[in-house]
């Protein structure tokens, strides 16, 4: 596929500019927001899930290291920024999603991660650390996972990306539980004291899998110890929810500001829609094709995350689905795929989405629950009904006061057989040579 010349010069299409330009600990709060994701949090995704109602979304984690030496290059025609390693693309973003974008590091050391920071700060509102990622690429080298068991090392990098970043660059965290909830509170206490803008946590332990249901109900009590801590962080859930009305179930189990998805988007970066799309073969699927057709996203990238679509079938039958990940698996490029992407520019898709951000902002999305729905504490005293979506992965809304999982859970789970968790890989880049 041949490239347009690059240019290190602005964007010709700068993204209108936010009321507010920095993000802020409120913009944490009353949100959905797109999970880091490598692979499928590609730009395209992350765009789609802005039209479609993200607040905030995350960009896939990227090792410090890899980013270090890569030359950072523009589009001339769309915008698109590049972050070029020698060979492969480490990172790709457009200035449109500056407001809204988290550019989470994978890192075991302060000096790096403040390196790694600086590198793509002017294209990005804040920073995140992964300190959940199980892997062993990632726990061997101290990363990810292994920060939980390191809470000195894990602080150490907060302290210093708050130290080194302007101030209006947020910096944040990505923890699972602690198999121990006290453990998990006394680590929350450090990280909070940091000076973090916001807390998420992934209701599973390092030890858990995607299959095993997240364990929700651990986090109201972490949301309250917050909450006490009085710097009005917001602690943001992660694991199992479906989308926009599935958030809400999960904001009334556990208490959370915010709630933060990824394989709900990843089979469908619409779910922060109070209507979803449906039909994707025929809704997202092209329109999906067009746009990273414009904006050049590597073919490989893009034809993974189509393959993950996935959602209501209401026109579409099991027979056309079938056909078209069939063209979609024997194709090898853009121009393989014409007949699926139809008629319409990817320019006009990336219009469409410029316009749907501009009319709504994102970051004045905000899902206010009804009063009575995030009791605090004190208030708390009947258990919550909620409703809970056909097909969602954690059906049960467990009743409040539920029982911490016993200090030998980690032990117990670790017995458990099943595939590791997905899991990024380094760099999360693409090869330049296979464009
Ligand atoms: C394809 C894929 C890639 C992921 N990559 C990352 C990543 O780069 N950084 C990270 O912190 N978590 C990553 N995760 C974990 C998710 O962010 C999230 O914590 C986990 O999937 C639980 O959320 P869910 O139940 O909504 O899927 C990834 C998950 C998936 C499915």
């Amino acid at each position: 596929m041949s490239r347009r010349p690059l240019s290190t010069s602005p964007s010709p299409r700068p993204a209108k500019r936010a009321k507010l330009d920095h993000l802020t600990p409120d913009d944490f709060k009353n949100g959905v927001f797109l999970a880091p994701m490598v692979r499928s949090g590609a730009l395209p995704t992350r765009l789609f899930a802005l039209k479609h109602g993200a607040t905030l979304v995350w960009g896939p984690e990227i090792i410090d290291k890899a980013i270090l030496h890569s030359k950072r290059e523009v589009d001339p025609a769309t915008g698109v920024i590049s972050y070029n390693g020698v060979s492969r693309a480490i990172f790709s973003t457009h200035p449109v999603e500056k407001p809204y974008l988290i550019y989470q590091i994978g890192s075991a050391d302060p000096d790096l991660a403040v390196q790694a920071a600086k590198t793509v700060m002017e294209d990005v509102s804040g920073i995140d650390l992964n300190c959940g990622c199980p892997k062993p690429f990632s726990t061997h080298a101290g990363m990810g996972a292994a920060l939980l068991t390191d809470p000195d090392l894990l602080c150490s990098i907060l302290t210093a990306l708050r130290r080194e970043m302007p101030s209006h660059i947020t910096v944040t965290a990505k923890i699972r539980l602690l198999p121990s909830q006290q453990d998990t509170l006394n680590l929350v206490e450090r990280i909070v004291n940091t000076g973090i803008s916001a807390l998420t946590v992934h209701c599973r332990t390092r030890s858990m899998r995607e299959k095993d249901k997240a364990v929700i109900e651990r986090l109201r009590e972490i949301v309250d110890f917050v909450e006490g801590m009085g710097k009005g962080i917001a602690v943001v859930e992660n694991g199992d929810c479906l989308g926009w009305e599935d958030a809400k179930r999960v904001r009334a189990v556990t208490g959370a500001h915010s709630v933060m998805i990824a394989r709900g988007a990843e089979s469908n970066p619409s779910c922060f829609s109070s209507t979803p799309l449906k039909d994707v073969e025929t809704t997202l699927v092209p329109a999906y094709l067009r746009l990273s057709n414009y904006l050049q996203n590597h073919w490989s990238l893009t034809k993974f995350c189509v393959n993950q679509f996935k959602g209501v079938r209401v026109d579409v039958t099991k027979a056309d689905s079938h056909a078209m990940h069939q063209a979609l698996s024997h194709s090898k490029g853009y121009s393989d795929v014409k007949d699926i992407m139809g008629l319409s520019s990817g320019e006009e898709e990336f219009n469409q989405i410029l316009k749907a951000i501009e009319d709504n902002p994102p970051r004045e999305r905000r899902m206010i629950l009804d009063a009575g729905v995030l009791p605090s504490k004190l208030e708390r005293n009947e258990p919550q009904v909620t409703v809970t979506p056909e097909g969602t992965q954690n059906p049960e809304p467990p009743g409040f006061g539920a029982p911490f999982q016993p200090n030998d859970l980690g032990r117990i789970l670790t017995t458990i057989p099943g595939r590791d968790a997905t899991t990024p890989t380094p760099g999360g880049g693409l090869s330049l040579a296979s464009l």
